[in-house]
């Protein structure tokens, strides 16, 4: 039986923020409004994430609204990868909008908020935070099963919604199968973003993977 939880349904959004004059930010799937009225929204991060740290010194901040047509590239550059240690706008380029980082691209909209409260919850935060400014965009609004389901993406530990599963789930440490136990379909796991593709043989030096764009060298061989 399903896990009641897996049915909350969200969307996926984007936000920007500056790590001083630099452009930073995250993917996440915790957003919604929380007051109609001088809207106040909230956001969920993980207390390991640069962008909390960010948002933290620096409340201005953006969240773009992910559509089913956006670039995926723009998922796995932001949600697999720190800006700590990467610049993730590289090959998107950003416009600064009201104060805020916002990745070019095709978004249903784009949000300009100011973090107003922090609320602690154990491994996350959320942050609430006035909306100061709206531009309208265009396209469906992605949600969070069209990621999994269409896309086949899958989610990092960071995320408040991550579950284990067979795609993200350590590869099994099990002795190989003899040549004649091995299956037709081999399946390789990208150990990244937990992706799995199937191939009948090896996977080529050049394969990339198509959600993170890591390289072969992140592939292991899963049974
Ligand atoms: C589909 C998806 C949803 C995510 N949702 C969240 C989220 O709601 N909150 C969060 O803190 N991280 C979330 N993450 C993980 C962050 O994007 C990821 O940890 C990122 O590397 C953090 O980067 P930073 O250190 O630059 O902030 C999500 C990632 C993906 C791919």
């Amino acid at each position: 039986m399903e896990n009641p939880l897996y049915s909350i349904t969200y969307g996926l959004y984007v936000v920007g923020c500056f790590a001083g004059d630099r452009p930073a930010g995250c993917v996440i799937n915790t957003c919604f409004q929380v007051t109609s009225e001088n809207p106040m929204l909230a956001i969920c991060l993980n207390k390991n994430n640069f962008t909390l740290e960010c948002i933290k010194k620096n409340p201005r901040f953006s969240v773009s609204i992910i559509a089913e047509d956006t670039d995926t590239m723009i998922i796995s550059s932001f949600g697999f990868r720190s800006s700590r240690d990467a610049d993730k706008y590289a090959g998107f380029g950003y416009d600064e909008i009201d104060g805020a980082p916002a990745v070019k691209g095709q978004f249903c909209g784009r949000l300009v908020l100011d973090a107003c409260d922090f609320v602690d919850c154990g491994t996350h935060v959320i942050v609430v935070a006035r909306l100061k400014n709206s531009y309208p965009g265009s396209g469906t609004p992605m949600t969070y099963a069209y990621y999994h389901k269409v896309i086949k993406g899958s989610a990092p530990k960071n995320a408040p919604t991550y579950r284990e599963t067979a795609a993200t789930a350590p590869a099994a440490a099990t002795a190989p199968a003899s040549s004649a136990e091995k299956p037709e379909v081999r399946r390789f796991r990208c150990d990244v973003c937990g992706y799995v593709v199937e191939s009948a043989t090896d996977l080529p030096d050049d394969f990339v993977c198509p959600v993170c764009g890591v390289d072969r060298s992140h592939f292991v061989e899963i049974q």
